[in-house]
């Protein structure tokens, strides 16, 4: 058995918590050993870094500030719970990771993909998810799940154009490299949405079988 690396993308209201919870059991119901995980955050330290990175401030946040912090956050998660759950051969699936570096900080705030691909070099060494599941909806409809469930963190208080570039930059990224990702149609019901990670499901526990 080899760990395998599966990462939960998308923007907000994707359903990505709601979706990780149902894939985790279904994992576990084939004997999967699964370590459920989201970022920012993942350990208690970088669950602090979460709550400075989401939470509405007068001061405003300066990008690189925004992006260091991630990868701050993501250091400790890596050397905390991902490499070693991953050096015990356990499925590891975690709520966005790097792609979302990409999409926000990258699409959103402008910053540059080298910048990104460098502090991904320094923070990762070689090590990148084996599988992405981009889950994809319009902005709009993203928008409204997330305004229906509360308060809006820093991010979601951004406008159309924020999260237009979010989105493009991941279906670019799934578009550039189609091997890693798997588009999930997330503005189906959510029964749907289920049904298509259960089509998913045999390749995962191929994948992970090696
Ligand atoms: N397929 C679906 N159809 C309708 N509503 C959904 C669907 N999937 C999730 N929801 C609802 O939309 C809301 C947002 O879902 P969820 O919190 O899982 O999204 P998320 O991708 O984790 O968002 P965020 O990036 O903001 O954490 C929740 O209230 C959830 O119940
Ligand atoms: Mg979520």
């Amino acid at each position: 058995m080899t760990g395998l690396f599966i990462t939960l993308e998308g923007p907000e209201g994707a359903g990505k918590s709601t979706n990780r919870e149902y894939l985790a059991e279904r994992l576990r119901a084939q004997g999967v050993d699964v370590v459920l995980t989201r970022e920012p955050g993942g350990t208690p330290l970088a669950e602090k870094i979460r709550e400075l990175l989401l939470a509405p401030s007068d001061e405003p946040m300066n990008a690189d500030t925004e992006l260091l912090l991630v990868f701050a956050a993501r250091a400790q998660h890596l050397a905390e719970v991902i490499r070693p759950a991953l050096a015990r051969g356990s499925v590891v699936l975690c709520d966005r990771f790097t792609d979302a570096t990409y999409a926000y900080q990258g699409g959103g705030r402008g910053l540059s993909h080298d910048r990104i691909a460098a502090l991904e070099a320094f923070v990762q060494g070689d090590l990148r998810p084996d599988l992405t599941l981009v889950f994809d909806l319009p902005v709009e409809v993203g928008l409204a799940r997330a305004t229906a469930r509360g308060r809006l963190d820093r991010f979601e208080q951004e406008g159309r154009t924020f999260f237009d570039a979010v989105r493009s930059t991941y279906l670019n990224r799934a578009a550039a490299t189609p091997a890693r990702y798997r588009l999930v149609d997330a503005a189906l019901s959510l029964s749907e949405v289920q049904q298509s990670l259960d089509a998913l499901l045999p390749e995962l526990l191929e994948l992970h079988r090696g």
